[in-house]
């Protein structure tokens, strides 16, 4: 058994009580760190940082050096599944993730197989052992993944879309072939998942971007029903430890309990939600990881640890709170803000707990 020496943001999870409210952030290792563009210039491209479990593991312990955060995530992208579907991806310079391969014609959809996560993944599995062994118990690692319509989106719009045109098209005229993209990316997500917390993963996020772009009533039948069939077949246990899984669909705040009805074990929260309402909402179901509006880092540092102490006080006494971002972290955030906003949620939520005690 191989339990972390903080496991401050495990307990959370698991609603276990905490001395403080642990904390971590989306993107916490990126380019706002110029030790991260340091790193990267070195790899020589992002997808080569990826690709190299060595720098993915110098990279994710860079926040981790200079802030004192609850937990470390595995630095990868959730594009790493369909690339090795073999859908070539690759960056281009300010317009973002771009696919060689989209998925156009029906064939190609048909074509379609979940990779083996220790074959075309294996730079991930070897990423997550690496960094297990860096880290050497001091903090939890997260795995994550992409939900299967978030990871459809790319696939099928072939990169950034700001209307899902394709996607939707698909959707409304084909929904057998969009069903079929999906069913093929829930296993790839199941297997890669469970792969990566045989490798050390201790918790696992699914991160769904984009399904708070669909309507509401085909969110249920086209990003939920996937996660939730992931959910299901997750390893809950591994070396003798609860692995917690984490939910999040951005921009999914009307429907927070139907995330918690999955079996997922907390779901996270964007800016917009009132955390306090959210509570009451999922009751005791599960944790809740949230949701600090990540341009309030433009703020003073007092301005920071103010609406840092409001969030955490609107969540409420009691474990289950996991302090974040309610998305990733803009690359021209001031690092020294970052510490501002994380010496807050510690030392106001331990006074909190002493004041309860
Ligand atoms: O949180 C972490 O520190 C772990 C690493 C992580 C990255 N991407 C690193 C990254 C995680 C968890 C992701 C997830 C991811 N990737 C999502 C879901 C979460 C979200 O933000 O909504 C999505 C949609 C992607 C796809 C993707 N990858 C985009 C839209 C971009 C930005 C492209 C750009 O040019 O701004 C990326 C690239 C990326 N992934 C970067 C990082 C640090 C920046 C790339 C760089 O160094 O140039």
């Amino acid at each position: 058994m191989s339990k972390p020496h903080n496991d401050t943001f495990l307990r959370a999870l698991l609603r276990q009580p905490t001395e403080h409210t642990p904390i971590w952030l989306m993107r916490q290792a990126g380019r706002y760190l110029p030790e991260y563009c340091e790193t990267r210039r070195r790899a020589g491209s992002f997808m080569e940082l990826c690709k190299s479990p060595r720098l993915a593991c110098e990279v994710t312990l860079q926040p981790l050096a200079r802030y004192e955060l609850d937990a470390a995530i595995l630095f990868s992208d959730i594009l790493t599944v369909p690339d090795a579907m073999g859908l070539g991806l690759y960056f281009v310079e300010g317009e973002g993730p771009k696919f060689e391969r989209p998925l156009r014609e029906e064939w190609e959809i048909r074509d379609l197989a979940a990779p083996d996560p220790y074959g075309p993944l294996r730079y991930v599995m070897d990423a997550v052992s690496e960094i297990r062994r860096a880290l050497d118990n001091s903090v939890p690692l997260i795995g994550f993944s992409g939900s299967p319509f978030t990871l459809a989106c790319y696939m099928i719009e072939g990169g950034a879309s700001d209307d899902f045109r394709r996607v939707k098209t698909m959707l409304y005229d084909r929904p057998d072939l969009l069903h079929h993209v999906l069913a093929v990316n829930a296993r790839a997500v199941a297997d890669y998942l469970n792969a990566q917390i045989e490798c050390g993963a201790q918790a696992v996020m699914i991160f769904d971007t984009w399904g708070g772009a669909l309507s509401h009533s085909t969110y249920r039948e086209f990003s939920l029903a996937y996660m939730a069939r992931i959910v299901a077949e997750l390893k809950r246990e591994h070396d003798g430890q609860r692995v917690p899984s984490i939910v999040f669909t951005k921009g999914g705040g009307q429907w927070l309990e139907e995330i918690a009805a999955i079996g997922c074990d907390a779901v996270g929260l964007d800016w917009t939600v009132d955390i306090a309402a959210a509570r009451a909402r999922v009751g005791n179901k599960v944790a809740l990881q949230g949701n600090f509006d990540p341009m309030a880092l433009f703020a003073s540092p007092e301005n920071i640890a103010a609406e840092a102490k409001r969030i955490v006080d609107a969540y409420g006494p009691g474990s289950g709170h996991v302090f974040n971002l309610g998305h990733g972290i803009s690359q021209f955030t001031p690092p020294d803000h970052v510490a501002a906003l994380v010496n807050a949620v510690h030392e106001h939520s331990r006074t909190l707990r002493t004041h309860a005690a």
